[in-house]
């Protein structure tokens, strides 16, 4: 594999093999010394035009836990400033010669051009509306761990499902790996081909609370909203929101997750978050172990040697 878009790259046969080498990278992740020497003299660099804390930091761990260089990229200080084009900033870049580029942008599309502008392969760290894939391998590794498997599943992904290319990513991996989605969420934050995708919908949460294993929420991304969908914040969380009355009518071991940022309080309530069934910081933890898979894959030069040994 070149470069990974979208979850449809891999199919359920990749995420398995992902989730098979994660847990490989997990074991090396919890060593004394977190390292090994699978990706020496490979360069990663990261190129991201939106804001990120999870999924730049933790592509920045995972190639250094697998000796990669790594090369940052912030727009803020960038000669994007100075208006240089996404193009020619892949041009520059490139001519340093990485191996990988982890792109995240506010357009859908954007990784998919800059493989057109560049030898190194590609990965989408987030375009738009359109894609996550990282973000749904490390979900199914997480429902995986704590469930057992993703295949009959019953995950209700709730919240802003219109804005969300993890949405998207995620109905394509659970759906692919056998679980059963239903979105719930205002009419508004639906998106408008939803009749096409492999899911149910109910737009009451309190219908679907007690029959699922895994209740999903997402964050009301403002920022990539054109127009008020909502009438207020407090009739969302009233109608939609994760309140603690809801969540104690979950099935005893039903995970509650998240692919952070959290807004506390408007999506989940603040004391849903500090149960032991909210996966959030595991999800965090196992993203590290996931992208290790991911830039494995893409730049080991024979993936189907055992990626273990000591770092030097
Ligand atoms: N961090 C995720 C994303 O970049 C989800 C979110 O921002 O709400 O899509
Ligand atoms: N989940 C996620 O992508 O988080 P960041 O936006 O902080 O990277």
């Amino acid at each position: 594999m070149k470069h990974l878009l979208s979850i449809n790259d891999l199919g359920a046969d990749g995420i398995n093999e992902v989730c098979r080498l994660a847990d490989l990278f997990t074991e090396v992740s919890q060593r004394p010394i977190p390292k090994v020497p699978a990706l020496r003299g490979k360069t990663v660099a990261m190129l991201f035009y939106e804001d990120s804390t999870r999924t730049r930091l933790s592509f920045e761990v995972a190639a250094r836990r697998l000796s990669a260089d790594v090369m940052g990229f912030s727009v803020s200080s960038s000669s994007v400033n100075k208006g240089e084009s996404v193009r020619d900033t892949v041009n520059t870049i490139s001519a340093m010669g990485p191996d990988a580029l982890v792109v995240r942008h506010r357009s859908a599309g954007v990784p998919h051009q800059v493989t057109g502008w560049t030898s190194a392969g590609v990965i989408n760290a987030g375009d738009g509306w359109h894609e996550h894939p990282t973000q749904a391998l490390l979900d199914c590794y997480t429902i995986r761990d704590r469930l057992g498997s993703v295949a009959g599943r019953r995950i209700v992904i709730l919240g802003d499902i219109k804005h969300s290319r993890v949405a998207r990513s995620c109905v394509m991996a659970f759906t692919s790996l056998g679980a059963k989605v239903t979105l719930v969420a205002p009419p508004t934050l639906l998106p408008p081909a939803v009749d096409s995708w492999p899911v149910d919908v109910s737009f009451s949460l309190d219908a679907v609370l007690s029959d699922c294993d895994v209740v999903y929420g997402l964050r009301v991304q403002h920022e990539r909203q054109a127009e008020a969908l909502l009438p207020s914040l407090r009739e969302y969380t009233a109608q939609w929101g994760l309140t603690v009355d809801r969540a104690a009518r979950l099935p005893v071991g039903a995970l509650v997750m998240h692919p952070g940022p959290v807004n506390r309080g408007v999506e989940i309530a603040p004391e849903v978050l500090d149960q032991p069934n909210a996966t959030l910081n595991e999800q965090v933890r196992h993203g590290v172990a996931v992208r290790m898979a991911v830039l494995y894959l893409l730049l080991a030069a024979d993936p189907d040697l055992h990626p273990e040994g000591e770092a030097s």
